[in-house]
């Protein structure tokens, strides 16, 4: 499976407020850009949290991608991607809507009527082991890629990107740093989990100026 993970930032790396709001840091450049990644991809992949604090449908928003993607064969859309431990995924959430399949992956142990739940609303339900309370990133990708999924894009927040870079399963990785500062100490910040002792270096490979803001672009 190849992974491309993307985000936007403030210039002080935050994804969002404290209070865990979505806001607007990149402009419509940037979100044509992430069009085109999402468009590319099989799957758009993106932890809980995201989904209970942004509610976001994670489909593409030009007609003519999804348009070129039926003509490819492929379904309108790529497939939804949530990292769910605990199957917390509202049954009304907007990434289980009918515009795309939906992926969600859950620890083996988890409630079964709370999965039961979730696939009649129409996600497909991959249980995983979650040695610590959380759903095994290599174990979870690896279903993905049983259910057909090659190239995956990863959306965030910081908690799915620490794991990803943690397992060394990040082949791409962009960044739009946004001219905005947030601040915070517990607003989310582009990679959280336990963080690392000693820093994970990148290699930049192009810096573009997007929008008001750059998008920096790494091979981890
Ligand atoms: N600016 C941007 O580009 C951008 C993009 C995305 C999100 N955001 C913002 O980021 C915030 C959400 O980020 P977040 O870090 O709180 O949430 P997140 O990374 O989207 O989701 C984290 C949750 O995913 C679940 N999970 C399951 N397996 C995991 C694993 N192996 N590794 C990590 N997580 C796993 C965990 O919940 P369980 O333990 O219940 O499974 C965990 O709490 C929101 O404020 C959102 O607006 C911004």
């Amino acid at each position: 499976m190849y992974v491309v993970a993307n985000a936007a930032v403030s210039v002080d790396g935050k994804l969002s407020t404290r209070e865990r709001r979505q806001v607007a840091i990149s402009g419509p450049a940037d979100f044509d850009r992430v069009d085109r990644l999402r468009a590319a991809a099989d799957a758009v992949l993106v932890g809980v949290g995201t989904i209970l604090a942004d509610d976001p449908s994670l489909t593409l928003n030009e007609e003519d991608r999804q348009v070129g993607r039926l003509q490819n064969g492929r379904p309108a859309n790529p497939a939804r991607a949530l990292l769910d431990s605990r199957a917390r995924t509202p049954t009304d959430a907007r990434v289980l809507d009918d515009e795309a399949a939906t992926h969600l992956v859950v620890d083996e142990d988890t409630d079964e009527e709370r999965t039961r739940a979730l696939e009649t609303a129409g996600a497909t339900v991959h249980r995983v082991a979650a040695p610590d309370g959380r759903v095994d990133v290599t174990a979870a990708l690896d279903a993905l890629e049983t259910a057909g999924v090659d190239r995956l894009f990863v959306e965030g927040g910081g908690e799915v990107f620490f794991s990803l870079f943690d397992a060394d399963l990040v082949d791409e990785f962009t960044v739009f740093v946004g001219s905005t500062v947030i601040g915070g100490r517990d607003a989310p910040t582009l990679i959280d989990g336990e963080g690392f002792l000693s820093p994970s270096d990148l290699t930049l490979v192009d810096v573009e100026q997007v929008d008001d803001g750059v998008v920096l672009s790494y091979d981890p």
